[in-house]
């Protein structure tokens, strides 16, 4: 079951131990008592924190399904590809992998949508929007970028089109994330700190203070390009996802949609929808392989 805040109980460790072996890498807040939840930065107990870059610390055909979304675009071509490898390599013989990523064809295809009427006043405030998707991600240089200002801007503009149609392309995750900027959101905020949220909060303004001490134009040329999980440096899109998958190993390769999978009772993990049944990141590819007998 997803969730926030479940705590680790016997059930937990039994699951994992004696049912199906599964494993969230990325997984952010978005983490399931039921899985093996990893990533860089970890806020609670059940996320072991790792680096992706290196070996998954798991034995060869250990592992059940391997699922990740919203996570190989942050690395580079290579690096997805090793990380690709090692989910091959982890996952038992007839094991699955899904992976969701934004795509980029679906992008596209608004963006030229927009294009084509771009003399109507709707289609000047979506370009707006679309440019963000499309090349925000991969250029800037602080956390959330313009998508941020964007969604400051219309919802202080009490722009209800605009915040309806970022919702449609990018699903309630900014809004929640965000939040309308006012006193509940920084009140909420506070209420969720933990210890381990103020130990992070402490290294990321020490990382901070140290960049500082770097000049500014060494600084914007080499380690603000680099923050890990922050950019964007590929896409995919159904032709290239489907190579990279197969040029690995995996067999069956599909394309589904948030709704449907091969992974035994995925629905019930709330991991691509959310618990109203709405697709949690619309605008996704969601690809699955298989990895084969032999
Ligand atoms: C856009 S978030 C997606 C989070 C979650 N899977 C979701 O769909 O909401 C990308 C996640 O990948 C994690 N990440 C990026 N690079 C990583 C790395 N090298 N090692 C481990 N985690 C990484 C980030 O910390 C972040 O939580």
């Amino acid at each position: 079951m997803y969730t926030h805040s479940a705590g680790k109980s016997r059930s937990y460790y039994c699951k994992k131990k004696e049912g199906m072996k599964k494993l969230n890498i990325g997984c952010g807040d978005r983490y399931s008592t039921d899985w093996i939840n990893i990533d860089f930065n970890s806020n609670h107990p059940e996320v072991i924190s790792h680096n992706l870059l290196q070996r998954l610390p798991f034995s060869d055909n250990s592992i059940d399904v391997v699922y990740s979304s919203h996570v190989i675009e942050h690395f580079s071509r290579e690096d997805a590809e090793k990380l690709i490898k090692e989910c091959l390599r982890i996952l038992k013989p007839n094991g699955i992998l899904r992976i969701v990523v934004p795509d980029l064809e679906q992008t596209c295809r608004e963006y030229l949508r927009i294009m084509d009427i771009i003399d109507s006043e709707e289609a000047k405030k979506q370009y707006e929007w679309i440019i963000i998707e499309l090349l925000d991600q991969m250029v800037r240089t602080e956390s959330g970028g313009l998508m941020k200002t964007f969604w400051k801007k219309i919802v202080e503009n009490d722009d209800e089109d605009s915040m309806k149609y970022v919702e449609a392309r990018i699903g309630v995750k900014l809004r929640e994330e965000v939040g309308s900027y006012n006193h509940h959101s920084i009140l909420k905020k506070m209420l969720n700190l933990n210890v381990k949220k103020i130990k992070n909060k402490l290294t990321h303004l020490y990382i901070e203070g140290v960049k500082k001490m770097v000049p500014r134009h060494i600084r914007k040329a080499i380690i603000d390009n680099t923050i890990p999980g922050e950019k964007h440096k590929w896409m995919y899109d159904r032709y290239s996802l489907r190579k990279l998958f197969e040029k690995v190993g995996f067999t069956n390769v599909l394309f589904l949609n948030a709704h449907t999978s091969l992974i035994q009772n995925f629905n019930n993990e709330f991991l691509d929808i959310n618990t109203d049944g709405t697709p949690y990141k619309p605008g996704s590819l969601y690809c699955e392989g298989m990895k084969p007998k032999k």
